[in-house]
């Protein structure tokens, strides 16, 4: 079983240690919990997929503290790239540039180009910073499921895999980055925790990525983030079955006559300014869907949030835990 140690100098030493010599460290950043290895050790890489039974034509995040490190990672950093960093780093975007060649070709599946984030979690930046490379890190959850926004979440899916997960309680953000494709037209090929509306006022127009485009980005898929139980937005009146066991993911506090008609209710946000709801509900996201999703509900309903700011990730991630076209 994992060791879950607490994110003291000491023990990120240890686990930076880790990274250096090949293994695989759980930690936090602002959005989600990261598996990292060494970005630049392929074998470490490859565990990183075996582990999450990740398919290897979907392409890892390569994490930095330093900007100066894009360098290490990139061919060419241009003007807009530099505009984002300046504006967003460290912070929950992801900017895909094309990679130079010592970037090993698993980390990128395979493409001419490297996703590559500075996370503004300090303990994510410190274990980079000791670790002296570049960290590879997907989310630390197995493929398609749930994302982890706490050690425990990490614990339950990979803690017989790993050895060390890092515990800094839970994440700010709670959604993953946006990741943004600067070797062409500007595009946003998964929304995130930086809202679209901030990227485009200081790039202009950015194209958005959506469902019937060909998929460019494996976090694309239709079926992602996916709780083992059934969920279904809510679209006009909830008609739930006869029977049925059902699950509310509520964005505001339901009405009483709508409460009593679940066994289990989470409501995500408290807050009566929309977009401190928003921040609210997406953070409070994913830990919620694990509490419905551990409640042996038959199905769980999920109301729909204004498609703004985080709504957009918010939507985005309820679609992809639905499933459906
Ligand atoms: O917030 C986050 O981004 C978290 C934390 C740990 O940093 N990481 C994360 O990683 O969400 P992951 O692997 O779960 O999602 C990475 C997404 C995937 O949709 C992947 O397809 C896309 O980024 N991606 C990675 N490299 C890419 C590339 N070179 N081109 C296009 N998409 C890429
Ligand atoms: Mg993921």
């Amino acid at each position: 079983m994992a060791q879950v140690l607490k994110a003291s100098e000491e023990n990120l030493k240890i686990a930076a240690e880790v990274i250096r010599k090949g293994g695989l460290v759980a930690f936090p950043t602002e959005t989600v919990y990261g598996l990292g290895g060494d970005a630049f050790n392929p074998d470490a890489v490859a565990r990183i997929f075996e582990v999450k039974e990740r398919p290897s034509f979907d392409p890892i995040i390569v994490h930095i503290a330093d900007f100066d490190d894009i360098r290490r990672l990139c061919k060419k950093v241009d003007e807009r790239a530099k505009i984002l960093a300046e504006r967003f780093w460290p912070g929950p975007l992801t900017i895909v540039l094309k990679k130079s060649e010592n970037v090993p070709d698993i980390v990128t599946a395979g493409l001419d180009t490297v996703a590559v984030r500075m996370p503004s979690h300090p303990v994510a930046r410190k274990l980079i910073g000791y670790s002296k490379t570049p960290i590879a890190a997907p989310s630390a959850n197995l493929f398609g499921r749930l994302s982890p926004t706490t050690a425990e979440h990490v614990k339950e899916q990979l803690g017989d895999r790993i050895d060390i997960i890092i515990d800094a309680g839970r994440c700010e953000v709670g959604v993953e980055s946006t990741v943004i494709d600067l070797t062409k037209e500007p595009t946003i090929l998964r929304l995130g925790g930086t809202p679209v509306e901030e990227i485009e006022k200081v790039i202009g127009r950015v194209k958005i990525l959506t469902r019937s485009d060909k998929p460019r980005s494996p976090g694309q898929l239709s079926k992602h983030y996916s709780p083992k139980t059934p969920l279904r937005i809510i679209r006009g009146n909830v008609a739930i079955g006869h029977g049925e066991k059902a699950g509310l993911l509520a964005f505001r506090r339901p009405d009483d006559d709508i409460a009593k008609r679940f066994e289990k209710i989470e409501v995500l946000s408290s807050s009566n300014d929309l977009n401190e709801a928003l921040r609210q509900a997406a953070q409070n996201l994913f830990s919620a869907l694990h509490r419905l999703d551990k409640a042996n509900l038959d199905v769980i309903y999920a109301e729909q949030v204004p498609e703004i700011g985080l709504g957009k990730a918010i939507m985005d991630r309820l679609r992809k835990a639905e499933g459906v076209e």
